[in-house]
């Protein structure tokens, strides 16, 4: 593991900071940078957790779900993006490869091991869960520190998960 080579800089006042013409102010626009970074970490992460999930499993409804999971990746892979592209708008320094997201994802490790549909269903849940709770506590962060663009970000980014927490767990409800 090479974990203790990536720098970490949330919440030591180190955090890189550009020169920008964006309207927020720079004690606003750094807390934000360090919340961001989080969320870009558990991005990356809980993408390939997807594809782990899309290309191993195996079982009841095999196609589905399969698809299921590359349809879900493919938004995540979306919030990447726009995570790392509002984190640099305000001045950011964005920290986007898999070694630094290793350090700064909010998630637990995915087990490798899995192979059921409802094992990769339900463990995949409990990551966009767990995302999930922490989107929330950073729209109240963000509207607290009075961004509402980051805010807005992250409330779409919930949704979305909330959304895909459904198609997953309707597979084993009822
Ligand atoms: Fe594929």
């Amino acid at each position: 593991m090479a974990k203790d080579k990536t720098p970490k800089n949330a919440g030591n006042g180190k955090t890189q900071m550009h020169k920008t013409m964006n309207p927020i102010s720079e004690n606003i626009r750094g807390a934000m940078v360090e919340l961001l970074q989080a969320h870009l970490g558990t991005a990356i992460d809980i993408t390939y957790q997807t594809k782990q999930a899309h290309w191993n499993v195996k079982g009841m409804n095999f196609i589905a779900v399969h698809e299921l999971f590359d349809d879900l990746h493919d938004l995540t892979e979306g919030y990447v993006d726009d995570i790392a592209e509002r984190l640099t708008a305000i001045g950011g320094q964005a920290h986007g490869t898999v070694q630094a997201s290793v350090q700064n994802s909010l998630l637990d490790a995915y087990p490798l091991d899995l192979v059921k549909s409802e094992d990769h269903l339900r463990r995949l849940t409990e990551s966009y869960a767990k995302w999930s709770a922490a989107v929330e506590k950073g729209i109240e962060e963000a509207s607290e520190a009075g961004d509402p663009l980051t805010e807005d970000l992250l409330t779409g980014i919930g949704r979305g998960l909330d959304k895909s927490i459904y198609f997953m767990e309707s597979h084993f409800q009822g």
